[in-house]
């Protein structure tokens, strides 16, 4: 723990999100990779606070789920009516009681928030020996409660905009929603907070008129980018805020020597890593644990979810679930590999191609039209176009070995479970039902048979008549 690390953050998310318009509680709507709770959460954890509390009411058992799944050292407290800003605060130091040292209050649904900015509120709530800090922004404040100083500047207060006079709603610095507190004058102030205001709330900004009434000092940073405490009220704000965070994810990767083609039509989750001099072309999307590998190139047209890209491979025009991509393997255009789906180094994978729960060794590829489900394929094999791995009968799925340097012939049905030996062929078109042991070749489909002069027979004066006829010598036919 840093000695600026706070004693807690507490994080605010009963609020219904009306404006949704959801199933779904507001603060489990997601963006680049994690809900917007789950970025208060992570904005949180930088600042490595020694207790983590979340307040709980809308939607309360999903939020607890997604918060112990994130964060399982949080705290849940609840709230099951939402009475005001201040009112959840209450709870939680009901609930836990007081906490001396640093408290930070911040909110669920602020997903631009970075934690660096949290981290310098709170230095500077040490630096200045205040009861409270308040993290401010100026701009529009249209809807906030804004900043109220005296003639020298100093700070006085927070005024919620329907409690606000017309001078006071000409204020253009208004309240993030965020603070540093001193933790037992909080625990104190927070249970002296009345109703008294229009929405008959309690506010947790009135906490700093308290204080201040009590003679303690009382200060706020300004945000160096208001865009940062932007709350998500609906949708709209969301894809605002989703567009803005990817932004800066896109950013940071650029910066961190990764080629984005086209920045407007990538997609990138915080959650993924990018080696240097990758390239991610147009209409990309990169999801989840993702891992992008050096020098490689993915996209145009690719969606990745959990997979990872080895060093110098290339992925065009794919989706790709929890698979692995060897280093210098190409994949696509228009590949699907499921989970499981594991490729060697080298190894290739072609167009109209769907993988699952396969292993495709070094150097071996399976370029055209082909299923492969639950298979091993050795090194250097080769799967001719159009190959079918047939894993299901139906009951249970069952698995396919292809040996190394093995060559399976256009066309080929692979009835599972069944093997082909290292260096085996199977003839175009066979149905494999039984083992090819090494070096053999197997074939199992009819032998072709040739009816002599059918055409003359059954389509007598045809244009395939005529043009037999061209070619033919027996001019009896
Ligand atoms: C609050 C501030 C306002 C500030 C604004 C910034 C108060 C009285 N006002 O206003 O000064 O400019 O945030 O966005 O604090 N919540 C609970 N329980 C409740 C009420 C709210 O958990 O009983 C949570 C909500 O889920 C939300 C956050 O607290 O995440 C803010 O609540 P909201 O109702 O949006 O506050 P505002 O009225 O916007
Ligand atoms: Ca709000």
């Amino acid at each position: 723990m840093s000695e600026t690390s706070p004693a807690a953050v507490l994080i605010l998310a009963a609020g219904e999100g009306k404006r949704m318009k959801s199933r779904i509680p507001k603060v489990l709507h997601t963006l680049c990779g994690r809900t917007l709770l789950g970025h208060a959460l992570a904005a949180a954890d930088e600042l490595n606070p020694a207790r983590l509390v979340v307040v709980v009411g809308h939607g309360r058992e999903q939020v607890t789920a997604q918060v112990a799944a994130a964060a399982p050292q949080a705290q849940i407290v609840r709230q099951d009516q939402q009475l005001g800003t201040g009112h959840a605060v209450r709870m939680v130091t009901e609930a836990i009681g007081v906490v001396p040292g640093t408290v930070v209050v911040s909110y669920g649904d602020m997903p631009l928030l970075r934690g660096e900015t949290l981290r310098e509120l709170v230095d500077r709530h040490h630096r200045a020996g205040n009861a409270v800090t308040v993290l401010t922004a100026q701009g529009d404040a249209a809807g906030y409660g804004r900043i109220v100083r005296d003639g020298d500047g100093e700070f006085l207060r927070i005024v919620e905009e329907r409690d606000a006079t017309q001078a006071e709603r000409a204020i253009d610095e208004y309240n993030s929603g965020c603070y540093a507190f001193d933790g037992t004058l909080l625990a104190d102030a927070i249970k002296r907070v009345t109703t008294n205001n229009q929405q008959q709330q309690e506010y947790l900004t009135d906490v700093v008129d308290i204080l201040r009434g009590d003679g303690h000092r009382v200060g706020t940073m300004l945000a160096a980018n208001a865009g940062e405490i932007t709350g998500v009220n609906d949708r709209a704000q969301l894809a605002e805020a989703r567009r803005e965070l990817n932004d800066r994810i896109l950013d940071g990767w650029m910066r961190a020597g990764v080629t984005i083609i086209d920045p407007a039509s990538t997609w990138i989750d915080v959650t993924v890593t990018i080696g240097q001099d990758a390239e991610i072309g147009p209409q990309t999307q990169l999801q989840g644990a993702s891992v992008i590998g050096e020098g490689a190139r993915v996209g145009p047209g690719c969606l990745l979810e959990d997979t990872t890209v080895g060093e110098d491979a290339f992925v065009l025009h794919a989706v790709c679930r929890q698979a692995e991509i060897g280093p210098r393997a190409t994949v696509g255009p228009y590949a699907y590999l499921r989970p499981g789906t594991r490729l060697a180094e080298g190894a290739h994978v072609g167009a109209h191609v769907e993988l699952k729960n396969a292993s495709v060794g070094p150097g071996a590829k399976v370029p055209h039209l082909t299923y492969v489900g639950d298979a091993t394929i050795g090194a250097g094999a080769n799967i001719g176009a159009g190959t079918i791995f047939a894993n299901y009968d139906g009951v249970a799925k069952n698995h396919t070995t292809v040996g190394e340097d093995a060559f399976v012939g256009s066309n080929t049905v692979l009835v599972a479970p069944v093997t082909v030996g290292d260096g085996a062929y199977t003839a175009a078109g066979s149905a494999i039902t039984d083992e090819v042991p090494p070096g053999n070749l197997g074939v199992a489909r009819g032998r072709q048979h040739n009816s002599d002069g059918w055409t003359a027979r059954n389509r007598p004066g045809s244009r395939s008549a005529d043009a037999a006829k061209r070619v033919r010598s027996d001019e009896s036919i």
